[in-house]
């Protein structure tokens, strides 16, 4: 698959973006619910690619600004294809800050697959310079989940390609979005993301998709995908799909929203710090959904009575989509890593993930300042 050459934007040529449909020109391509084509299709078996697969792999590719995009069945499958492309006695690097269960997988794989593993904070100068040099791959987040820190993906793709030209910089895109960071335009070689976040968007569908520009990386995870049946069913693909069609739309309301909370959070009382990352024209260059603060000294131990008393926010693991979300690290997105691993992460029971959605701001504000005040009852 290749990516248009198009004076339009890519969001506009993601909408267009169509499989050949000619027998019958739907507006919106149907869900291809078959797993078996004849001899003489262009598509093979629904574990190798499907019409519904396809046209979000090419929708996605040119907002990733890749030649190829594989998707799988969620974030954490597309993670271990590109794991799948290490050898034993390979050097992964992963960064400090990161999803709890990506951190439980790589502990996991690199004792299962004798890969030397080891946990740096990238995000660091000390970090960047004491990256090993037989690297083989580098894989993190940015921003970082949590606390949101940025990671210089140009400087660290250079400072990697001096220590062996071979490595991979794999960037989990998910929370950034292909709409405002392009990792590949930086300098990484593999662009991932779980889609069951703001591409779906609508908390109802999982997936993961997996971003590059080497073909012969390409054909590889694809035949990984192949035998280990990582694809995404056609019905996934196709809500997928759906959804990415209002995603920059929704993405520019997350972004405006939660530039308006971050100031309302900057201002209170009840909190110590609120976390909101570094945007620039050369990286991240908007951001919007999700945000942490840590409650103020007063406020210490107040996380469940907080949580309890929104009324717009559910709370649990799940996040960026339409509605808005609450969480505590502690006991979400880090709950599969033990207390000191949290800690030396500096995750305590104060810190809070709000994810905001597309209520409207002054509701939001309005029932966080209800929570609030409950804590001082
Ligand atoms: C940054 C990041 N990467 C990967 C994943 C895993 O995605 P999934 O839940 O679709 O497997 C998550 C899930 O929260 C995530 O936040």
């Amino acid at each position: 698959m290749t990516t248009q050459k198009s004076t339009q934007h890519p969001e506009t040529q993601a909408l267009h973006y169509r499989i050949n449909n000619a027998a019958t020109h739907p507006v919106a391509t149907p869900i291809y619910q078959n797993s078996a084509f004849s001899a003489d299709s262009p598509y093979f078996y629904t574990r190798k690619s499907n019409p519904n697969s396809v046209e979000l792999e090419g929708a996605l590719a040119i907002l990733e600004k890749s030649e190829h995009v594989i998707s799988t069945t969620t974030g954490m499958s597309a993670i271990m294809l590109v794991l799948q492309l290490l050898r034993p006695g390979d050097h992964l690097l992963i960064n400090q800050y990161i999803y709890g269960c990506s951190y439980k997988l790589f502990q996991r794989y690199a004792t299962h697959m004798q890969l030397q593993l080891t946990i740096l904070d990238l995000s660091a100068k000390a970090g960047r310079e004491a990256i090993p040099d037989d690297v083989s791959m580098v894989l993190f987040e940015t921003p970082t989940n949590p606390f949101l820190k940025t990671i210089p993906i140009r400087e660290l793709a250079e400072i990697v390609a001096r220590k062996n030209p071979a490595a991979l910089l794999v960037v989990d895109n998910t929370w950034a979005t292909a709409l405002f960071q392009n990792p590949l335009e930086c300098g990484a070689q593999v662009s991932l993301a779980s889609a069951t976040k703001y591409i779906s968007g609508h908390s109802d569908v999982m997936g993961g998709f997996i971003a590059l520009n080497d073909e012969r990386l390409a054909d590889e995870l694809l035949q990984n995908r192949f035998y280990s049946g990582a694809i995404l069913d056609p019905n996934s693909a196709w809500l997928l799909r759906r959804s990415l069609h209002t995603f920059p739309l929704r993405m520019r309301e997350h972004v405006r929203i939660t530039r308006g909370l971050y100031e309302f959070l900057l201002g209170r009382d009840e909190v110590a710090r609120v976390y909101f990352p570094e945007t620039s024209a050369e990286q991240l260059r908007e951001y919007g959904g999700i945000l942490f603060f840590e409650f103020s000294k007063a406020y210490q131990n107040g996380y469940t009575r907080f949580r309890d008393a929104l009324t717009l926010f559910d709370s649990g693991t799940g996040m960026a989509c339409v509605s808005s979300m609450v969480a505590q690290p502690w006991s979400g997105s880090h709950a599969s890593l033990c207390d000191a691993e949290k800690i030396a992460m500096g995750i305590n029971t104060d810190l809070v993930r709000l994810c905001f959605g597309l209520e409207n701001e002054e509701d939001l504000i309005a029932d966080l300042k209800n929570a609030f005040a409950v804590l001082d009852a």
